[in-house]
């Protein structure tokens, strides 16, 4: 398997967003570098809407690491005028609090609501995608998608679920319950039509049979490295 890389999961809130009141950026990466890293996942474009996204995403994280308080306050202003910037130029709706993992690319955008629990390490996400609550019964069920998934335009991915490490959802689908590991799932609702080999992304394991989507102990599915 590939070397770890996302961060520990921070507590969540009553939202169900994790905890905002500390830096959620990965660990063991300074910002500039994280920017840098951000900046060539993005073909190095210093336009690219999905680099601004995740610039400010990780602006907002920064931020709280300067305390105290009224120090932060500044920079706070700055980042919540910006968020609201990048969601009216680039229709990318990304809160600080919601965890993103490294080399996470944004492809293409519009129409993007992200408010999952996290998005997992070299993860790609496309235009016009829903990645939120079910219903506003249920504001803690929140997607936590793990490591390498690859999520298709129009995808809607709701409710407290797990995206299995390097699954690959198709355009259009709209996944309720959690996907296994490797998983290609399509349609809505998403039904699994194959398990891609783990080695397309460096794993190295058995690859699955074709089967359906099933509700799994989110504690046995390997949603990302974690640490
Ligand atoms: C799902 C996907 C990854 C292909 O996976 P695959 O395992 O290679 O699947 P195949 O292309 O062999 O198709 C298998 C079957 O699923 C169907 N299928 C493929 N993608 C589908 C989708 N998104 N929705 C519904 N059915 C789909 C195919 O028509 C085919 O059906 P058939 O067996 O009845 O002929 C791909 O089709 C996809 O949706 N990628 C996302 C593309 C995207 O978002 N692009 C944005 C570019 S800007």
């Amino acid at each position: 398997m590939s070397a770890p890389v996302t961060p520990p999961l921070l507590p969540p809130t009553a939202n169900g967003l994790p905890d905002g009141s500390r830096n959620g950026n990965p660990a063991g990466i300074g910002f500039w570098a994280l920017v840098r890293e951000d900046y060539l996942t993005h073909g190095m474009d210093p336009l690219s809407q999905g680099f601004w996204a995740l610039f400010w995403h990780r602006f907002g994280n920064m931020r709280m690491d300067v305390r105290p308080r009224v120090l932060r306050a500044p920079l706070t202003v700055i980042y919540r005028v910006m968020f609201k910037v990048t969601e009216w130029l680039c229709g990318i709706h990304l809160p600080y609090n919601c965890q993103v993992g490294r080399r996470v690319r944004l492809e293409h955008f519009g129409g993007m609501i992200l408010a999952p629990y996290s998005i997992g390490s070299d993860t790609v996400v496309r235009h016009n995608t829903t990645l939120g609550i079910a219903r506003t019964s249920d504001l803690a069920g929140r997607p936590v998608i793990g490591d390498h998934v690859d999520i298709g335009a129009g995808v809607v991915i709701v409710g407290g679920l797990t995206i299995g490490r390097g699954a690959i959802i198709g355009a259009n689908a709209v996944v309720t319950r959690s996907l296994a590991p490797y998983a290609v799932a399509i349609g809505a609702p998403a039904r699994v039509i194959r398990y891609r080999d783990p080695a397309e992304i460096g794993d190295h394991g058995p690859v699955r049979s074709v089967g359906s989507i099933e509700d799994h102990d989110e504690t046995s599915i390997a949603i990302g490295s974690g640490a």
